[in-house]
């Protein structure tokens, strides 16, 4: 939009005859090229809001994108890390809209409480990129993310195989205010309607490790008999079977986590703590390469949907299935 409004500037100058360029106000757009004076290579800015360092896959996805975004000079990538605060990551949307950088990228803690900012973002003539947990509405440029609903069906395919139809299952669910968290549930819930396998407890974990530890507790605490834990991340099923281990029953149940990190869930497969993990890629090297695209002025789908594997005991070896 703004590449094409200079583009549109350079032609009304060059029909008057005067350079007056300088007078459009845009201080984003990209310097205009001529054939005659290539100027020095413009570079962008880009802000990445990350809602919280905690768990090993957002410090991934950050590793991605700095890996991705070295491969190109010309960008630069200002991280902050919202320490899993919703109101400080609005706080930080709206430092990157003051100082106007080129570009946002932002993987949001909750969807409903950061639509505004982001939005706002749109309306200074910042493109957004949304990363894997999305906002509400449509007023970004693109969201990236794999498919949660796939994923949370594809975990409750697995489970019904594994428990034959039948079974007592302990539900711990990412944060319900964000995207993934209700997706993976519904997903999942698809899956095993209509069969024997009754959901006897769940809770909202909030993707942490220490609350899903937790709530497990309280879940070996009521019930004498559990088969599986379903956790919609890697951290929660590990949270899960540590408390398990902890009461002596962790060999009654088998663990079901999502993220498959090769050094997480992966591990934990090959380790025999959890059952199987569907992978969940970071994005952030698909967000690196949509955000050049964009600030070259192309056109970017809306939508940009990852793919994902499964990784079990028996196909860990040779590194999981894609998902059908
Ligand atoms: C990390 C995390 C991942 C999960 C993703 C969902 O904060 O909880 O474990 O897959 O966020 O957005």
């Amino acid at each position: 939009m703004q590449y094409r409004t200079v583009i549109r500037c350079a032609e009304l100058a060059a029909i008057a005859g005067v350079l007056w360029l300088t007078a459009c106000d845009r201080p984003h757009a990209p310097a205009p090229e001529t054939s005659r004076a290539p100027g020095p290579t413009r570079t962008y800015t880009i802000g990445m809001s990350q809602c919280n360092l905690g768990e090993p896959w957002r410090v991934q996805m950050n590793a991605d994108i700095r890996a991705a975004a070295a491969r190109h000079p010309e960008l630069r990538v200002i991280f902050k890390d919202a320490q899993n605060d919703t109101l400080r990551q609005r706080a930080h949307v709206e430092e990157f809209i003051n100082a106007r950088v080129d570009l946002l990228i932002i993987s949001p803690k909750e969807a409903a409480p950061l639509t505004e900012p982001v939005a706002r973002a749109m309306e200074a003539g910042i493109p957004v990129i949304v990363l894997d947990r999305a906002v509400l509405g449509d007023r970004y440029t693109c969201f990236i993310g794999a498919d949660n609903v796939k994923i949370g069906r594809a975990a409750g395919e697995w489970i019904k195989r594994r428990l034959g139809g039948k079974g007592r299952v302990v539900e711990l669910k990412g944060l319900m205010t964000s995207i993934p968290g209700q997706d993976r549930h519904r997903g999942f819930r698809e899956a095993i309607a209509g069969t024997d396998i009754e959901v006897v407890f769940e809770a909202d974990m909030k993707w942490l490790e220490p609350e899903a530890r937790k709530e497990m507790e309280s879940a070996l605490a009521r019930f004498p008999r559990i088969d599986l834990v379903y956790a919609h991340n890697d951290p929660g099923a590990h949270g899960a079977y540590l408390a398990a281990r902890a009461a002596g029953r962790e060999k009654e149940m088998l663990f079901v986590g999502i993220d498959a990190l090769p050094h997480e869930g992966v591990a934990y497969v090959r380790q025999g703590i959890l059952d199987a993990t569907f992978e969940y890629p970071t994005g952030g090297a698909e967000a690196i390469e949509t955000a050049l695209r964009i600030l070259r002025g192309e056109t970017v789908p809306k939508q940009i949907v990852l793919g994902s594997r499964v990784y079990d005991r028996s196909n860990v070896d040779r590194g999981g299935d894609p998902l059908p």
